[in-house]
């Protein structure tokens, strides 16, 4: 077949794809990275990109900006290398380009990589992994790791003992651990003989324990002992967070995320699945990309602990959501998106690491955490364990995790109850025309002078402004609505004496930025259309709430606390989020901002086994509804659509 060259600017990239590709393609084989929402399904309108050179096939470009086109864009996943080499120029708002995130000025001396800052990272996420490189928190549960080291001093063998050798061995180690059932693998029986002899029958073993089950992992002689290390995984659909622990001190050594590397096949779950089971080698390839990912984000770990080695990590907690656990561990994740919504499972089995191409020692032993449902998965389970929302003496709590789905667990120490609202990206910038996720230059606060309706607003970073990420669109939704140039039903009222209010290519919008004052090519603005969608997703998280109180009979002012997790970290302003009807109007007191408790739960169960075994009693209690069967949800739906409700009553302090 015939090749071509395609380079890639700015970055001056070259490579040699055959013709019949398409640029987007062509540019992850460059490994550059252009945002593509849709995974190249040509709808997203997200990945548009300038020849300068070449004449290439153009499949359709419906769903790109009619202004985009004028100006000779066109999208790199619809855009076909034929018969010649071609230049192409990806413009800032289509690259997803490594980004200068400034490392938190509180960390400054502390010791800390600032290497962390080169990834495209949520501020947030960055400044609470500065945080965390500390004593992890474990919320009551005693420092008794998964995997540990034991001395033994085993009886010798002598005419009297005739044991054979795994016999003395594992007895001595039921005695030790109390554990009935205990594993040790041929590879290790191999050598066994000469191992125990060689110091006088003293062995350090290395265990990993669960639920009473011991796999020995490895044995050596001689009672001296290094210290053991594990890693901790936040599997996101976006990013990808690693720690590094010291598993005796229950410390965490040293933090490193990044974007997970599958968001080339696409931004959310759904487009990944269907990438997955609809391309060739899709599934080979998108499992490739987070071992991928995280292979890198150990490998960084490593580079800043460099008395530590891969082989010194044994074990490995990971916990994401179901459709991201899937895809770890190569499993077919088809029929999540289809109705009835069945996982192949929800508890997953434990594998050694040089099963899934893990860089850490082989035979370290990987542990993913349980889903409940299709869309409720393991980091709701692991935020669930970290809230201590299920302890015995817990009072009623709504823990609320807001990201491409709003996915909450509302309950009080025996009974919880879940459910995942499809919300729809727009908080994390899909589906808004200047949707962005919170990186360099995003808009993440903002005010609109009731009077003049000029805007003022804070960006990630000071940078300047690129787009709108999701704290910075609950605070645009508010301050349209409290000024009045949007309606309830989220309508805009044409004939304000503004020019900022005009009739654009999708209709009625509001400039937010003028052009001059942001490094694109046209103002950034938010459209009725925009608005809708916000609507549509804060509608989606409220119904979700007010069905599972309903589904358990209680009020909204039954709820002693609300967690909020996720994306928007300590970056959501509550007021405002109450103020659009996204979250419930109960006392500011009883909000608590959690963070990535996906992260932070994985850390406890790594360093608990009692933490581990509640991760697996949660994962069970869980009471999964699902919102699609019966009309509840709908209902609430519907009335959800306005600003703040249909129902004002809900609403009380809400103007
Ligand atoms: Fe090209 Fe979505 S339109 S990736």
């Amino acid at each position: 077949m015939n090749k071509k060259f395609v380079t890639f600017l700015p970055a001056g990239v070259k490579v040699e794809v055959e013709s019949g590709t398409d640029l987007l393609t062509a540019a992850s084989k460059a490994n550059i990275e252009i945002k593509a929402p849709c995974g190249g399904d040509g709808t997203c309108g997200k990945c548009a990109v300038k020849l300068t050179s070449g004449t290439a096939k153009a499949r359709r470009d419906s769903h790109l900006a009619a202004r985009m086109a004028e100006k000779g864009y066109n999208l790199a996943c619809q855009t076909i290398v034929q018969d010649e080499d071609l230049v192409v120029e990806i413009p800032k708002t289509s690259a997803m380009s490594k980004h200068q995130v400034l490392v938190d000025s509180s960390t400054a001396g502390q010791g800390m990589s600032e290497a962390l800052s080169d990834y495209l990272l949520h501020v947030w996420q960055l400044k609470e992994l500065f945080q965390q490189k500390q004593e992890c928190a474990l919320n009551g549960y005693p420092l008794n790791p998964l995997c540990r080291r034991i001395k033994l001093t085993l009886p010798p063998a002598n005419l009297q003992d005739n044991r054979d050798d795994l016999n003395r061995l594992t007895m001595a180690l039921k005695k030790e651990t109390k554990c009935t059932d205990i594993n040790v693998p041929l590879s290790i029986i191999r050598n066994l003989g000469e191992i125990i002899r060689a110091d006088n029958f003293r062995v350090r073993v290395l265990l990993s324990e669960v639920n009473g089950k011991a796999e020995v992992l490895a044995i050596v002689p001689g009672h001296e002992s290094k210290p053991l290390y594990g890693v901790a995984v936040d599997i996101g659909t976006t990013t990808v967070v690693a720690y590094l622990l010291d598993l005796d001190k229950g410390r965490i050594l040293e933090t490193a995320g990044t974007h997970n590397r599958q968001a080339r096949f696409g931004d959310d779950v759904i487009s990944r699945i269907v990438y997955a089971v609809d391309e060739e080698d899709g599934m080979k390839n998108i499992h490739q990309s987070i071992i991928d990912t995280i292979n890198t984000l150990i490998m960084d770990l490593l580079v800043k602990q460099r008395h530590i080695k891969e082989n010194d990590i044994r074990v490995m907690m990971t916990a994401g959501n179901t459709t991201m656990a899937h895809l770890f561990l190569g499993i077919n994740p088809k029929f999540i998106r289809l109705e009835p919504y069945i996982p192949t499972a929800n508890f997953y089995p434990v594998v050694k690491a040089q099963e899934l191409g893990i860089r850490i020692n082989a035979d370290a032993l990987v542990f993913s955490y349980p889903s409940v449902a299709s869309y409720v998965g393991g980091d709701i389970v692991s935020g669930t364990l970290f809230t201590g929302m299920g302890n015995e003496d817990a009072p009623i709590s709504l823990l609320i995790d807001i990201g491409t789905n709003g996915e909450m667990v509302l309950g009080a120490g025996d009974w919880l109850v879940t459910c995942s609202c499809s919300a729809g990206p727009a908080f994390e910038g899909s589906g808004i025309t200047f949707g962005m996720r919170a990186m360099y230059g995003a808009i993440e606060r903002m005010e609109i002078d009731p009077q003049t309706y000029e805007v003022s607003y804070t960006t990630v970073s000071n940078g300047k402004p690129m787009g709108i990420c999701g704290s910075g669109l609950i605070d645009c939704l508010a301050k349209l609505r409290q000024t009045g140039i949007i309606d309830r039903a989220g309508k805009f009222q044409t004939s304000l004496p503004t020019e900022r209010m005009r009739i654009g290519e999708a209709g009625p919008e509001f400039v937010l930025v003028w052009q001059e004052e942001t490094d694109l090519d046209r103002d950034i603005i938010i459209s009725e259309a925009d608005v809708k969608n916000l609507l549509r997703a804060k509608g989606a998280v409220f119904a979700g709430i007010r069905t599972l109180l309903n589904v358990v009979g209680f009020e909204l002012e039954s709820i002693e606390h609300i967690y909020v997790a996720g994306g928007f970290g300590n970056y959501l302003n509550i007021p405002d989020a109450i103020a659009i009807g996204l979250l419930p109007d109960i006392p500011l007191e009883k909000y608590k901002y959690v963070g990535n408790t996906s992260a932070k739960g994985a850390c406890m169960a790594l360093l608990s086994q009692e933490a581990w075994a509640e991760a697996n009693n949660l994962a069970s209690k869980l009471t999964y509804i699902e919102l699609s069967a019966g009309n509840l949800f709908m209902d609430e739906f519907v009335s959800s659509l306005f600003i703040p409700h249909t129902d004002l009553t809900l609403f009380p302090n809400v103007r």
